[in-house]
């Protein structure tokens, strides 16, 4: 697939999530088979005045190869300035703009979704950002739904008329934030409508709910954001199921070193489904999944440390979310939080990760 003039090695994308994607956890993505990984929303305005150094602390290496920098600001004026500075210093191969953060601070500024309701300055935007910029770096843009479908393509149509060369569509509006689920059917409808690649975003978190959302929105692409955190071997499940058909459990090395038997394939994502509180059956299959959780982790804390972005906070919440599914998570997530300095967090996890090669 291609946004613009730049070509992606493929379709699966990480989606830009605040505090989650920095730049270590994009890496781990990257490694997982994320294709295209987005920062977080990084401030306009922030970016043109001295705050600047903060906010692009370890923003990105040369290691990472080609990725996306999200914008989030108001201003046409204020985020060409930004996507200048950007792409001087950062040469990302695609700039996107956030119009669909639905977070009250982000709308009480003007800002993300509350562009949805000011077409004409979404326009405004686009348009400075393209004709500026365009040529050498394309813009691409993220939306959630308006409450009318013919609000939404119109929105979607006047994106791609401002000159963007993509766009992502989250299949909520702003209000829903994340309850419901992700509608699909106005993905598609702008799919149709439009000529530049849509990427489909929400609700996808498994192998099946991929391979629908792109069958059914027939997308170019697919975003991923929650079910990855935590969990960056998604994207290699993905990948394989959207490829051959068949559900991946393991990279095919450890699979072979493990000598799993094909009908064990599917069992950990049906204990998954598990209710909570049900018994779970012995399975040795979902203990190597368990060590792969904690071997990310590990590489994940590396990353931060070779980037200098450690940081106990940030640690504590990717740990939670590492640990997400693995047996006893609760009561581990508990001794995490009583945890206040990332030392600590790394040991804790580091010995009940030997606990778990021990069984
Ligand atoms: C913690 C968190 C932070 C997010 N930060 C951003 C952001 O910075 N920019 C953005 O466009 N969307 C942001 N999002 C929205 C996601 O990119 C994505 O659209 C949304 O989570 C739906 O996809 P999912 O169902 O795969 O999670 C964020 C979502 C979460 C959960």
């Amino acid at each position: 697939m291609k946004i613009g003039s730049t070509k992606l090695p493929g379709n699966l994308f990480l989606a830009p999530m605040a505090d989650v994607t920095n730049l270590a956890f994009r890496l781990l993505c990257k490694e997982h088979g994320a294709d295209f990984t987005y920062t977080e929303m990084i401030s306009a305005d922030a970016l043109v005045n001295e705050n600047r150094k903060s906010v692009l602390k370890s923003l990105s290496a040369p290691e990472e190869g080609a990725f996306g920098i999200q914008l989030v600001g108001s201003k046409p004026e204020t985020l060409s300035a930004a996507a200048l500075f950007v792409e001087e210093e950062y040469k990302p191969a695609v700039i996107d703009v956030n119009l669909g953060c639905p977070a009250r601070q982000i709308r009480d500024t003007g800002c993300g979704s509350a562009l949805l309701e000011k077409p004409d300055k979404i326009y405004a935007i686009l348009k400075e950002l393209s004709e500026n910029l365009g040529e050498r770096t394309p813009i691409s843009a993220k939306i959630r739904l308006l409450e009318s479908e013919k609000k939404t393509l119109e929105i979607a149509r006047l994106i791609e008329k401002a000159g963007a060369s993509a766009l992502t569509v989250h299949g909520r509006t702003a209000k829903e934030m994340y309850s419901g689920k992700s509608k699909l059917l106005p993905i598609k409808a702008i799919k149709e409508e439009l000529s530049i690649p849509i990427i489909a975003n929400g609700d996808i978190r498994d192998e099946k709910s991929a391979a629908e959302a792109l069958e059914f929105t027939g997308c170019d692409g697919l975003m991923i954001g929650r079910a990855a955190r935590g969990n960056p071997f998604i994207f290699r499940r993905i990948r394989n199921f959207l490829e051959t058909g068949e559900y991946l459990i393991s990279e095919k090395d450890s699979e072979s070193k493990a000598g799993f038997k094909s009908e064990e394939r599917q069992k950990p994502w049906e204990m998954r489904e598990k209710k909570r509180g049900e018994k779970r059956e012995e399975n040795p299959l979902a203990e190597k999944l368990q060590i792969r959780q904690f071997q990310d982790f590990e590489t994940y804390v590396k990353l931060l440390e070779k980037y200098e972005l450690l940081n106990s906070t940030n640690l504590r919440i990717h740990a939670h979310w590492f640990t997400k599914g693995l047996r006893g998570s609760r009561q581990l997530r508990e001794r995490i939080n009583n945890l206040n300095d990332s030392k600590a967090i790394i040991e804790l996890m580091k010995a009940v990760s030997e606990d778990q090669c021990k069984k």
